[in-house]
């Protein structure tokens, strides 16, 4: 019985050791670290329990069987993040590149069909150079395996993909699927073809770095949702973001402990948008001053900033936040800031997560660039976004509401629940100089007529009440008392249900 307690132990140590200490060296060497190690930051202290640690591949051909590391490349398994239950699969680079078999390929569905029955997230982290090369096509197989139950899975349990080393080829598509995509600054990168064939392809000259680093798929593309320094930094902030969702689509999101008052009440807020209706402020300012404790968790912090989307808690509660920022591009929507915010709430929809919506939007941004671009079906996923949604909504208009833009941004009219406007808020098709140039453009030589004639309509339409008079405004409040207010509106729709008529899916404009 000893002798056999042994041979577990020795096979279990082999197992960890990968590709070997040389190997484990090299990873660290560059600032890497191991699949077990990521695995033991992501989840609590001795919390892992690991599946498939002997599991080998079967491929004979290049000599392959005489190499048969126990575990394949990847690690697999289950534990907790503050004590809620997740699944996990770390790439093991020391193994073969990582890469993909077919076997490499089942431990990983093995624990994807585990998650999405036992309704918990699944967390994947990505280091691996693709498709076992010595394997062919059973590798290939071994993605669309994958691919299928990343399909599968979407708005059933939460996905996030952890991008720690290469990724790329017809790999960077089941990251593509997940619902939220993380990288590592300089040691990291996601690409469909690397630089040599951009090269040869295009004649373009770029490093791997450029074309799908952290920061290029962070500030370009927007194809991953955070940038970290380090592993240990995006480990740290993958157990922050789980611990705002809930562990499957029919659980409401952990109600955490709170120390900060639902009834706070805000001064500062009265004065934050300038008396000059041009003036930017800083919408982060209200986010921060509305959220339990100040904590705001940002998406896509560093693509379409004209448009901010994260998560904060109200009473201990997570809410998704989808706020026109006046700061850049004076809030305006484009097709960017569009396609990042509709992705956003159909993930919060998805996930019975409560949609705060902050509106400052002086309209679409014009030019031949955006009409070229799409903005026309781009805009309309957002429209689309908040007009399916069913989870409970409130928005507040802080200033501008203008135009389509006003419409799409949760009205009323897209069955938002509490619709709240400051006293400083115009709701109007436009603003005041634009309209007076259309409708009076008669007077367009006489700038006292037109000055009158700009008055004359802003004094009508630059206020929130007309659309109060018609109960597209539930209410006018005091900016103070914003926390206070939409806190309790919230807690009001704890128990909204909505009946939507029977479909297959819908069709949103992509
Ligand atoms: C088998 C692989 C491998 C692979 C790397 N290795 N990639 N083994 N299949 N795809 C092995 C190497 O032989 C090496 O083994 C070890 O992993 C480390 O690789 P190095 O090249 O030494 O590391 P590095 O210099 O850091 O370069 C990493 C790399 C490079 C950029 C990922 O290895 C590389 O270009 N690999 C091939 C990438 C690729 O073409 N993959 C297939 C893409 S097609 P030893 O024993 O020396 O340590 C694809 C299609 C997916 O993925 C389709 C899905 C639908």
């Amino acid at each position: 019985m000893k002798d056999i307690l042994e041979q577990l132990e020795q096979r279990r140590e082999d197992a960890r050791l990968g590709g070997g200490q040389a190997r484990i060296d090299a990873q660290h060497g560059r600032g890497k670290l191991t699949a077990r190690e990521r695995v033991d930051l992501l989840l609590d202290e001795g919390s892992f329990e690991e599946f498939d640690m002997f599991v080998t591949h079967r491929c004979t051909d290049f000599g392959m069987q005489d190499q048969k590391p126990a575990g394949d490349g990847v690690v697999t398994g289950w534990g907790t993040i503050n004590g809620r239950l997740v699944y996990v699969f770390s790439q093991d680079f020391t193994v073969f590149g990582g890469s993909l078999s077919e076997t490499h390929a089942q431990k990983i569905c093995k624990i994807m069909d585990m998650a999405v029955q036992n309704g918990a997230p699944v967390i994947g982290i990505n280091d691996s150079g693709g498709a076992r090369i010595q394997e062919g096509v059973a590798s290939l197989a071994g993605y669309a395996e994958v691919f299928q139950r990343n399909i599968e899975a979407s708005g059933v349990i939460p996905q996030i993909s952890v991008i720690m080393g290469p990724c790329a080829g017809g790999a960077v598509y089941s990251p593509a699927m997940t619902d939220f995509i993380f990288m590592v600054k300089d040691s990291s990168y996601m690409f469909v073809t690397g630089p040599d064939v951009v090269k040869t392809v295009t004649n373009e000259i770029v490093t791997a770095e450029e074309l799908g680093g952290a920061v290029t798929h962070t500030r370009k593309s927007s194809v991953a949702d955070g940038a970290f320094e380090n592993d240990v930094e995006a480990l740290a902030e993958v157990r922050r973001l789980v611990d705002l969702l809930p562990a499957n689509n029919r659980e409401k999101p952990p109600v955490r402990p709170f120390f900060d008052d639902p009834n706070r009440i805000e001064p500062s807020l009265d004065t934050l948008v300038p008396s000059n209706a041009n003036t930017p402020y800083d919408m982060k300012e209200l986010i921060l001053k509305l959220a339990d404790e100040g904590d705001f968790y940002e998406i896509q912090e560093e693509f379409a900033k004209n448009i901010i989307t994260g998560f904060i808690r109200l009473e201990g509660r997570t809410v998704g936040v989808v706020a026109n920022q006046p700061m850049v591009l004076a809030g305006c929507l484009d097709i960017d800031s569009s396609r990042k915010a509709a992705r956003f709430v159909r993930f919060c929809d998805a996930f019975e997560i409560p949609i705060l919506t902050l509106v400052d939007v002086p309209g679409f941004l014009p030019g031949t660039g955006q009409e070229f671009g799409g903005v026309i079906k781009h805009g309309a996923k957002l429209l689309f976004a908040y007009g399916e949604a069913t989870v409970p909504m409130v928005t507040v208009i802080t200033r501008k509401a203008y135009g389509g833009a006003y419409d799409v941004m949760a009205s009323k009219h897209l069955r938002s629940d509490f619709n709240y406007a400051w006293p400083t808020a115009e709701v109007a098709v436009m603003g005041a100089k634009g309209a007076t140039e259309i409708i009076h453009r008669k007077d367009l030589n006489d700038p006292e007529k037109i000055a009158q004639h700009a008055k004359d309509y802003e004094d009508r339409f630059a206020n929130p009440f007309v659309a109060a008079e018609r109960g597209f405004i539930d209410e006018v409040i005091q900016p103070r008392s914003t926390r206070k207010r939409v806190a309790r509106a919230f807690a009001s729709l704890r128990n909204k249900k909505v009946q939507t008529p029977w479909k297959k899916h819908d069709n949103i404009p992509l």
